[in-house]
């Protein structure tokens, strides 16, 4: 696993997502919330000034909450559509379906949907402050598959800056499982901020441990983790993965 220290995370996500793409992906793994907002603003920007293309990319999202219509404005269907999938030539974008009558089954179409247009090639995330990826909240398999979870009152109480009111969070998401993540070629966790420090500590540096859904990134062949030094303030090792990145051969 790389660990990246950088003011600007955005930047190096943007040139992971940048290079996949030129070097010929198909397939875009795309997180919503506010961690990957910045980077994809500068993808936006490095498509309208530098022509970078993401003709012949489909992209298929990690979750949705259950009972959101893809209009709905907190939804996340609508979401990386208003910050993001709108401004670029890119092509399908799949959302699991969050108004299906069995989720159930929509969760098990979904991940076999993702089987059929994958495998993702680079699988943007962003990480709860309990260490969640997805949605997988703490407890979650390791191995599990797309499947409908329960939030934690914690992360309701975080995503309801976005809602009027706490009671109009959803309780229920379709989440793409740790398993179905781990099947992307390359996972690009990022995160910011002082709020993050403690989940990317456990997530980093911490035992691979349902606990800390994300230590997952320890198991997978390429992992990355792109973080402002707010979010590394944590780290035992940041001097150490400083070090490493100073000299990548
Ligand atoms: C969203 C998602 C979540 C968020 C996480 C962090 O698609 O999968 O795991 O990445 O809740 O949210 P923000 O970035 O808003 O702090």
């Amino acid at each position: 696993m790389e660990v990246v220290i950088v003011d600007r995370p955005e930047q190096v996500m943007a040139d992971i997502i940048a290079e996949a793409v030129s070097g010929g992906a198909s397939t875009l793994g795309l997180a919503t919330g506010s961690s990957p907002l910045a980077t994809y603003t500068e993808l936006i920007r490095r498509h309208r000034e530098e022509g970078l293309s993401f003709a012949g990319v489909n992209a298929v999202l990690l979750d949705e909450y259950v009972g959101l219509p893809p209009t709905h404005p907190e939804s996340y269907a609508r979401f990386i559509r208003d910050n993001f999938t709108d401004h670029i030539d890119i092509g399908e974008v799949h959302s699991p379906d969050g108004m299906a009558p069995d989720s159930k089954v929509a969760a098990e179409a979904y991940d076999a949907l993702i089987a059929q247009v994958g495998p993702v090639d680079v699988q943007i995330l962003g990480i709860g402050s309990n260490g969640h990826i997805g949605f997988n909240e703490p407890s979650s398999s390791l191995t599990s598959r797309t499947r409908i979870k329960t939030l934690t009152e914690k992360t309701r109480q975080d995503n309801a800056r976005f809602f009027d009111s706490f009671d109009e969070v959803p309780m229920h998401v379709i989440t793409q499982g740790l398993g179905t993540i781990c099947d992307a070629k390359r996972l690009a966790l990022v995160a910011t901020g002082e709020g993050k420090a403690d989940a990317i500590a456990a997530a980093v540096e911490g035992p691979l441990a349902a606990s800390c859904p994300a230590s997952i990134l320890q198991w997978h062949r390429h992992a990355t983790v792109v973080i402002d030094p707010a979010a590394a303030s944590k780290l035992a090792d940041a001097e150490y993965y400083k070090y490493v990145y100073a000299h990548k051969p």
